[in-house]
């Protein structure tokens, strides 16, 4: 028997509303702090720093805060990392309603540590958060919760070019199964000491333009960063890997011709000119590292264009010798030079397949602010040390 609209509505367990923000932006909360009772020994912690590659080195805490409709954020505490306990109902492992941030801790030379622009990330979780129609939480609990566990877990940051990954996330964690806004929320941080994102440092990487898959169109989910957007572009990047490519980089979701960005990383051309161009804003996600590279041009007076590139035009410009270097970006990855670009209808060089220089000096440009070692003029390091 078919169902109508009002009756669907009346049916429907509780109202679809996100959940009304309990606080605004300078709201902050006491966090509780539990050391570790068993911390992980120094000599066991110096083993796992000797290669940590990316994210499989853990910290010794997380901080943890929850949310529920009575309280609002409440709970505030930096603990040893521990499992959450997963009822099998709970909303995330069903409609993954889910969101996460990734930004790094620089040890400086003088001993200290930085934090590079954790503002901007504390501002993305909210927007996230709100496409996601998820409780958006106080730009300075996001804030005070990262330098809280980089404070206990100073010991965990990796000297040299490492650096200390931190990933604030979000779960839904009501138990419910009906289609709705959780009424519940867990946010956490982890931590983990990385290297390289990439093998073998910035060397240059080959990418395969996705023509069978898409990552986001025009009112979806592609300028947030939610799980979802990541799981969608598992099996792109698996095509990638099948045609012996490092990552994928996906085209608009209309006319199929657009270059958007790459699976974890937004993507920048240098032309003869001197002049850099990068996809503008919609339907991508707004990296910190973009907006810092397109700051540090424009810094350096080179001239940037948010505009929209096509495929063909960057094969065409590859072949004539307009185009001089591609990179992509991104905090996990830093700056990675585009090598080789590959597809279904043929494969070309950037660059003779090498480094460019422009790539490799925005990177040293970059590394240098967030490790302390250069003048920051556009504030963006918080000392946490
Ligand atoms: N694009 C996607 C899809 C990403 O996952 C990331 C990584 O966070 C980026 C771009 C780069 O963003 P950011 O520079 O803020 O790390
Ligand atoms: C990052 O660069 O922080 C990312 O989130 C990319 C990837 C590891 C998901």
């Amino acid at each position: 028997m078919a169902v109508s609209i009002e009756q669907a509505r009346r049916d429907r367990p509780t109202p679809d509303v996100a959940p009304a923000p309990t606080s605004g932006k300078g709201m902050s909360l006491k966090f509780e702090i539990q050391p570790a009772a068993n911390p992980t020994s120094e000599k066991d912690r110096a083993a796992r720093l000797a290669d940590p590659g990316f994210g499989r080195v853990f910290t010794d805490h997380m901080a943890i805060v929850r949310y529920d409709q009575a309280k609002g954020w409440h709970g505030a505490r930096v603990e040893a990392r521990a499992n959450f306990p997963l009822d099998p109902a709970l909303a995330v492992l069903h409609y993954a309603q889910e969101i996460f941030e990734g930004l790094k801790a620089y040890k400086r030379d003088d001993g200290g540590v930085n934090l590079f622009r954790p503002d901007a990330n504390a501002k993305r979780f909210q927007s996230s958060a709100d496409r996601m129609a998820m409780a958006p939480l106080p730009e300075a609990v996001f804030i005070e919760a990262v330098e809280q566990l980089v404070r206990i877990d100073r010991a965990w940051i990796p000297g040299g070019e490492g650096s200390l990954y931190l990933r604030p996330f979000m779960i839904a964690s009501e138990v419910f199964l009906g289609v709705k806004p959780s009424a519940e929320y867990i946010f956490a941080v982890i931590a983990s000491p990385v290297g390289s994102y990439f093998k073998g440092g910035p060397a240059p990487v080959s990418i395969w333009v996705s023509e069978n898959y898409t990552r986001a169109a025009i009112g979806g989910t592609g300028a947030v960063k939610c799980g979802g957007n990541y799981a969608a572009s598992l099996r792109a990047q698996a095509e990638a890997i099948e045609h012996g490519c490092d990552q994928v980089v996906f085209l608009d979701a209309v006319e199929r011709r657009y270059v958007e960005e790459l699976g974890g990383m937004n993507v920048f051309f240098v032309f003869d000119d001197g002049s850099l161009l990068t996809p503008p804003l919609g339907t991508i996600l707004p990296g910190i590292t973009r907006d810092s590279i397109i700051t540090l041009a424009k810094d350096a007076g080179m001239p940037v264009r948010e505009e929209a590139y096509t495929i063909e035009q960057w094969r065409a410009d590859a072949a004539s010798g307009k185009l001089k270097e591609a990179f992509a970006c991104g905090t996990a990855a830093v700056i990675s030079p585009i090598g080789k670009v590959c597809s279904a209808s043929g494969d070309f060089l950037i660059s003779g397949g090498a480094a460019g220089p422009v790539a490799m000096g925005m990177r040293k440009k970059l590394v240098d602010i967030q490790y302390g070692r250069a003048p920051d003029p556009h504030d963006w390091i918080k000392k946490v040390f």
